[in-house]
């Protein structure tokens, strides 16, 4: 099974966290899309969705998937997506796509979040993959230059801008032992929108698709 087959599979093991009647929480990331595609699928049973992106929003409209405003729905009940990095405990990278502001807003308004990827995604500590974070355009090299003493290298993502109008270091050579008290001191660094570290609210299910099938995490 090649890469995005394994990406599919995930995505169709999610489905049976759809319910009848829900607004769903839709994440962003190739593994995402294919949750979208088979959400099609079943459209009528769904209530809609919250996307966590426009590109996102885009794709399930394309599939006449209606697209409703977090503000107007109150709390989810579900929130599935993909990752960069996962851990056994729940901890991932997120924000490869640059999506990572309104993915931790929808994570944090869901009651369970099904995090969906192919078993490569699997680590045992998160850092690997550059962490992605989100900053106002104004204070880019003040915050690189606060990573630079914490130990990142941070590198600007050119000729990107985010959904929100600010931009993306991507951070390497950082060493994530404790993502919850990283998460928490990154954050504080002005200027800093989102920290691509979703741990302080982790995923409730991981659900990992490989060359043996799909297993589960709870
Ligand atoms: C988007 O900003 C990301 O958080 C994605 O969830 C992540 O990059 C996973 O993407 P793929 O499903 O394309 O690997």
């Amino acid at each position: 099974m090649d890469q995005d087959a394994m990406k599919k599979a995930a995505a169709e093991a999610a489905l049976s966290y759809v319910e009848n009647g829900m607004v769903v929480g839709v994440g962003t990331g190739s593994t995402a899309n294919h949750f979208i595609d088979l959400l099609a699928g079943i459209k009528a049973r769904i209530d809609g969705t919250v996307a966590s992106s426009e590109a996102s929003a885009q794709r399930l409209r394309d599939h006449g998937i209606p697209v409703l405003d977090l503000n107007a729905t109150g709390q989810l009940q579900l929130y599935v997506d993909g990752a960069d990095e996962a851990t056994r405990q729940m901890h991932l990278v997120k924000g490869g796509g640059g999506a990572l502001t309104r993915e931790k807003v929808v994570a944090g308004a869901s009651d369970r979040f099904v995090c969906i990827a192919d078993d490569s995604k699997l680590v045992n500590y998160l850092g690997r993959f550059p962490l992605p974070l989100e900053v106002i355009p104004m204070a880019r090299s003040f915050v690189g230059r606060e990573l630079v003493k914490r130990g990142g290298k941070p590198v600007l993502r050119e000729g990107f801008t985010t959904d929100n109008g600010n931009l993306i270091l991507d951070v390497h050579n950082l060493d994530i032992l404790d993502p919850v008290k990283m998460e928490t001191e990154l954050n504080m660094i002005p200027g800093v929108v989102t920290v691509g570290i979703f741990a302080a609210r982790p995923a409730d299910v991981l659900i990992l698709s490989g060359e043996n099938g799909v297993q589960t995490l709870n």
